[in-house]
Formats: structure tokens, C-alpha cells, sequence
């Protein structure tokens, strides 16, 4: 009886694993924003920028992609952020945010070589709108200057660069005429302070106990040949079953 229960309990337990193995293709480390972000220690707001306006599942899951051009960030510190006017991020509205996130995206890799032949002003993800989103970046082959009508700034280090994602890191937050409000096309009225930072969502995956069932199922084994044949039976459906 236990073995037969130990068998039913493996089969199970296989399943279970070949559908958790099957159904989810977590990102490689090597190319997740927010955890090459996060582990220089230095950019929890934009971190928290990122998320809350939720562009960087979009790009992770863009970094999968083999036709994907990449991307390059302009990653500002978090003194930076702390450099701008007190209130300034929180009065923004929640479409504001998206457009300051969106214009430190730039929707291809550049190498920090490439900066001395890239065509002004370069197109982010806040779209081509000279007016609102100009980002000119000029460079003598070491020293990369920014500059957005309202920011003039430099490149301070790379924080990473694997020929898909280039991450750099800026002095200063950039800010630019469409993100403000004011001189774009269309201007959006300056709402008053709205107050609606969402929490940054951390979802931990959830753990399985799938390894633990396999092994005590597995200790069972050696004793009867028939119950090692009926094991193998159950082990070639799920194996089947995943196919
Ligand atoms: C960057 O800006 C600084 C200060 O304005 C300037 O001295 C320097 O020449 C600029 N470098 C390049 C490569 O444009
Ligand atoms: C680029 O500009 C910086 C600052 O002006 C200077 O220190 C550096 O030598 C320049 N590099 C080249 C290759 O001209
Ligand atoms: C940025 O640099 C340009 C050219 O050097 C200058 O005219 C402008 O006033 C500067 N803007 C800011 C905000 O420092």
C-alpha cells in the first residue's frame, strides 16, 4: 500500500514539475533590469519609477526576445532624484511618470562608443517629439554629455552593458518639456499635488516542495521489481504528458 502511494505520490509530483518547468520562462539575471539596477544599491527610485509605472516587464520581456534591438537606460542615482525640487516626483500624475520613465529608455542598444555618431536628438520610448522630448547626447569618445532643453548632464559610469541591455548612470534626472507640461505640443494642465505613488509590487515567487516528494517517493524503490516497473510506468506517462 505505502509503495503504491509512493508511486501515485511521484507521479504526481512529476506532473506538478513538468507543468511549473513547462509554463513559466523566468528571465536570465543577466539581463533583468531591475536586478542589474539593484544590485549597484544606488537606484531605488527609479527602481521604484520603473515599477510603479510598470516599464520594465515590458523590457524584460523584450531582452528575450533574440530579434530584440535592446535597450539603453539613462539611470539616474537616487541623490539625483533627491536633487529635484522637493515634491516634484509626487506631484507628478501617474501619466507624467510613465513619460519621465519613458524618457530614460532608449529602445536599442548603444555601446558607450556609439554615442559619438548617434543622430540627434535620439529617439526614446517617450516617442520622436523634438519639441517635448528632445534628448541630444554628444561625446568625444570618453566623456558623454546629455543634454534636453532643461538638463544638461553627463554620463558617470556604465553599470552594465552585455550587447542587449546598456545601462548608464546619470548625474541628474531628465527632465524635459513634454514631461513637465509645459512647451509640448499639447499641453497637459499642471494638475495640483496628487498624491498616488503605488507601492512597488513584489511578487516572490512561491516555493514548491516538489524535490522533497520526489526523493522520500524515491527512497521507497529498491525493494520490489514489480513496484520499480510500475514507477517506470508512471514516470514515462508524465514524462508524456509534458511533451
Ligand atoms: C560636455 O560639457 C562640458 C560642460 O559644458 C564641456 O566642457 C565639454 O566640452 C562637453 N563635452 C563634449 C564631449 O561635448
Ligand atoms: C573629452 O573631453 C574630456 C573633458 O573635456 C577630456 O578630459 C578628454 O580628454 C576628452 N577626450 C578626448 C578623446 O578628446
Ligand atoms: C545647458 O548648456 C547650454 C549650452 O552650454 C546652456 O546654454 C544652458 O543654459 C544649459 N542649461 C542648463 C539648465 O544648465
Amino acid at each position: 500500500m505505502m509503495k503504491q502511494l509512493s508511486s501515485f505520490l511521484l507521479l504526481l509530483a512529476l506532473l506538478h514539475l513538468c507543468t511549473r518547468t513547462s509554463g513559466q520562462s523566468s528571465p536570465s539575471g543577466a539581463s533583468d533590469v531591475t536586478s542589474v539596477l539593484r544590485k549597484s544599491g544606488k537606484f531605488t527610485t527609479f527602481i521604484g519609477l520603473l515599477k510603479s509605472t510598470q516599464m520594465d516587464e515590458p523590457i524584460n520581456s523584450q531582452l528575450q526576445k533574440t530579434s530584440s534591438q535592446g535597450f539603453t537606460i539613462f539611470a539616474p542615482t537616487d541623490s539625483a532624484f533627491s536633487d529635484l525640487q522637493t515634491g516634484t516626483l509626487n506631484s507628478f500624475t501617474d501619466e507624467q511618470k510613465v513619460k519621465l520613465a519613458q524618457f530614460h529608455i532608449i529602445p536599442t542598444f548603444l555601446a558607450i562608443s556609439q554615442f559619438q555618431t548617434v543622430s540627434n536628438p535620439v529617439r526614446t520610448e517617450a516617442g520622436n517629439d523634438a519639441v517635448g522630448f528632445p534628448l541630444n547626447v554628444v561625446s568625444n569618445g570618453t566623456q558623454v554629455n546629455i543634454t534636453t532643453g532643461l538638463v544638461n548632464t553627463t554620463v558617470d559610469s556604465t553599470v552594465y552593458s552585455d550587447g542587449q541591455l546598456a545601462v548608464y548612470e546619470v548625474g541628474d534626472v531628465l527632465l524635459s518639456p513634454g514631461i513637465l507640461g509645459t512647451g509640448a505640443p499639447a499641453p497637459a494642465p499642471l494638475p495640483p499635488k496628487a498624491k498616488k505613488a503605488s507601492p512597488p509590487n513584489s511578487q516572490a515567487p512561491s516555493r514548491s516542495t516538489t524535490a522533497s516528494v520526489i526523493s522520500s517517493g524515491a527512497t521507497g524503490l529498491p525493494h520490489y521489481a514489480p513496484m520499480v516497473a510500475s514507477i517506470g510506468v508512471a514516470v514515462l506517462a508524465a514524462l508524456s504528458l509534458c511533451l
